[in-house]
């Protein structure tokens, strides 16, 4: 098979969809593997270090898309890129279609087969390329709330764990899944004063087992949330209902309660956010300011952290890539059910039973299960 590797042109979009080894892995598996020139820049990775290790440097994503037949990306292909797609040909990257109606048309338009990171589930039902980019914006969530409590960054003028003598900061974290537990672990580490809050029982065990002493686990009700602003000098939004709008959990009314400069990193804004004054930022502006508390609501938080996030989603890609060229998309969807679980979109039709219901639009159940 022939693999392409364009280069990610999402602005503020620093990841690349291979590394040099997932090059070596593929090319030693006789695929040829084609990387536009520059597509690991932002990651800190050389043209040279492709070349090295088996694969073709290609001067124009043009040219990527009209020779490859799997096509390895980071984001959903965007306006200009939907022209070069061809029928036939496998795209394997995040899509997230229901929140885009176009790109949905153009994917189906143009017979290729989208297989989607995001819908690739494993059979203990778990999203196994969706994970790691939760751990990087959990433990990022810490470092930029840091950032923020800082005077001249607007916040309070609180160092996270305190120096002796000087308490440190608490920190409300909303959502004990994988976003709020790297973030509990990242600000223990610091030494931070920390309640985490989930409804979910048997993950609140869990939690309870595994977290430092700095870190207290509680039931999330609507009289702890408040509780917890009234202390909080930063809150972490981390909560997720999976295939749902985020819960609100914070009402305008309750910035009230909170202390002027604090901080709020409301990581669930991708899912509309669990602050009902949260709304999308980018890392260009990522903050603003609602009645003196910082909202910092960037979409894509991994993206700053492009060369970790890079590694981190290659890591874990690379496996199915690899199956996908050697077995092709037929017979790799029929043998591994995560992989017929990932494709959203294949010859001309809908085959994600969410993505068709979201647009009104027919699905076909050759996937399904
Ligand atoms: N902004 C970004 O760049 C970025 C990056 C990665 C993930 N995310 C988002 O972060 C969010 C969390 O992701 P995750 O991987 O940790 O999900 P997860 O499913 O692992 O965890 C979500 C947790 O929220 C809990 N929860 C649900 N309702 C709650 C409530 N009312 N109160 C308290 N807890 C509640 C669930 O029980 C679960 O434990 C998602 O919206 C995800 O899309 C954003």
């Amino acid at each position: 098979m022939i693999v392409g590797v364009p280069k990610e042109i999402k602005r503020d979009e620093y990841r690349v969809a291979l590394l040099p080894v997932g090059a070596e892995e593929l090319v030693r598996a006789g695929h040829r593997v084609l990387v536009e020139e520059g597509a690991g820049l932002g990651s800190g990775l050389a043209d040279q270090a492709y070349e090295k290790n088996g694969a073709e440097l290609i001067s124009s994503a043009a040219e990527v898309f009209g020779q490859a037949d799997l096509v390895l990306k980071v984001k959903e292909p965007l306006p200009v890129e939907w022209p070069l797609i061809r029928a036939g040909q496998v795209l394997f990257t995040y899509f997230h279609f229901a929140a885009d109606r176009p790109l949905t048309e153009a994917i189906l338009k143009s017979g290729a087969t989208a297989a989607a990171y995001e819908t690739l589930r494993d059979d203990q039902g778990r999203l196994p390329l969706l994970t790691p980019m939760s751990e990087v914006a959990g433990r990022m969530s810490i470092q930029e709330g840091a950032k923020y409590l800082e005077r001249p960054q607007m916040g309070r003028g609180i160092l996270l764990g305190g120096v002796p003598g000087v308490a440190p900061a608490h920190i409300t974290i909303l959502g004990g899944g994988i976003v709020g537990a790297n973030a509990a672990k990242v600000a223990a580490g610091f030494g931070a004063d920390i309640c985490l809050l989930d409804i979910n029982m048997d993950r609140l065990r869990y939690l309870d087992d595994v977290m430092p002493a700095n870190v207290d686990v509680l039931f999330s009700d609507r009289h702890t949330v408040r509780e917890q602003l009234q202390r909080a000098d930063l809150v972490i939004g981390a909560v997720l209902i999976p295939g749902a709008k985020a819960p609100r959990l914070i009402e305008r009314a309750d910035l009230a309660l909170m202390k002027p400069g604090s901080v709020i990193i409301d990581v669930a804004i991708d899912q509309g956010g669990c602050v009902e004054t949260s709304r999308p930022t980018t890392h260009s502006e990522p903050t603003y300011i609602v009645d003196e508390v910082l909202h910092y609501c960037v979409t894509n938080m991994p993206g700053a952290v492009g060369r970790t996030s890079t590694y981190a989603l290659c890591n874990v890609t690379l496996p199915w890539a690899l199956q996908i060229a050697n077995r092709g998309i037929e017979r790799a969807a029929a043998e591994l059910r995560p992989v017929a679980r990932s494709i959203n979109i294949m010859g001309c039709e809908v085959t994600n039973q969410a993505v068709a219901t979201t647009f009104g639009l027919p699905c076909s159940h050759r996937f399904e299960g």
